[in-house]
């Protein structure tokens, strides 16, 4: 088959699969509650008025609300300094009703976002940003995993999707993304056992390597850049991409873009995300998770 026959591919419904984990973890909070246990908090920091952001933050509160959590949205303008946030950082490590937070990023210039990120209790960071968490994941040990490549990886254990042996070509190194994708992909597990290659702003030859994967990871944040010139026909693509983009048509006057250019790729695949619909939710459902596993961990 070449680049231009077309097969039928198979959707992997990321808002279908999200909404059976979110009802697994309210059955679970229900079941706590009912038990006389406490009920699981999430609390998330925002700073500044980022539209992007709001949205992500407003998303995670009303996933919340969703599962039974207790939520809080601590909101800081962006001329907060550096010290005010770290304090605020101390205080939800110190606070016992919070079991997990998260500091949206990016932050403001002027604010050191590894020194926040590192403030943060390993404990509590259902993010999976602290260098703790991100080491014990290098090497295998269990702890909190960054949501989005988590909600990757559910999202091929659900759908029963093979991977061993595989060639995943993950598009983009970002520490949120690409970096902790590529250990997962590697790991000896299912989804996993795959043989990694992770391509970047520098990659030479970056359409021939991603022609070589039968696993397409695309995180670059650049808008339909994924080509059908780049897809092994009967390849697996997942599209992490999630840019606004101006579209007058709308009402918002932006509209959500993936980094593929689904229209011509996807009838090249044997399974693709969509955008929306696809890995977003599924970030949400994961950060649950985590945040159920902080507050089980906070029990003992
Ligand atoms: N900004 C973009 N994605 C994320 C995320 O998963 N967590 C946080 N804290 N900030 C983000």
């Amino acid at each position: 088959m070449d680049n231009n026959q077309s097969t039928t591919y198979t959707l992997l419904d990321g808002k279908k699969v999200s909404q059976e984990i979110k009802q697994e973890i309210s059955a679970e909070v229900q079941r706590m509650v009912e038990a006389g246990l406490k009920r699981p908090h999430l609390a998330a920091v925002l700073v500044g008025h980022d539209g992007g952001s709001e949205t992500y933050v407003a998303s995670k509160v009303k996933a919340c609300e969703e599962v039974g959590f207790g939520s809080s949205l601590i909101r800081f303008e962006d001329d907060i300094t550096e010290e005010e946030l770290l304090a605020c950082v101390d205080r939800l490590n110190k606070d016992t009703d919070v079991d997990g937070f998260i500091v949206q990023v990016p932050l403001p210039k002027h604010i050191n976002e590894q020194r926040v990120i590192e403030a943060i209790s390993p404990s509590k960071d259902v993010d999976g940003f602290h260098p703790i968490n991100v080491g014990r994941l290098s090497i295998g040990l269990p702890g909190f995993v960054s949501a989005t490549p988590k909600g990757v990886i559910e999202l091929l254990r659900r759908y029963n999707i093979p991977t061993k042996g595989k060639h995943c070509v993950i598009l983009g190194r970002s520490n949120i993304v690409g970096k902790p994708m590529s250990m997962l992909m590697v790991e000896k597990a299912q989804p996993g056992d795959c043989t990694v290659t992770v391509c970047h702003s520098r990659t030479a030859n970056l359409e021939e390597i991603a022609r070589s994967a039968d696993i397409l990871i695309a995180a670059m944040g650049r808008p339909e850049s994924v080509t059908k010139e780049m897809i092994k026909p009967g390849a697996i693509v997942i599209d992490v991409g999630t840019t606004l983009v101006p579209d007058a048509s709308r009402k918002s006057g932006v509209r959500l873009t993936g980094d593929v250019k689904f229209d011509e790729v996807a009838p090249l695949t044997s399974f693709i995300t969509p955008v929306p619909g696809g890995v977003g939710p599924m970030t949400i459902a994961c950060l649950m998770m985590n945040t159920l596993e902080a507050a089980k961990a906070a029990l003992k």
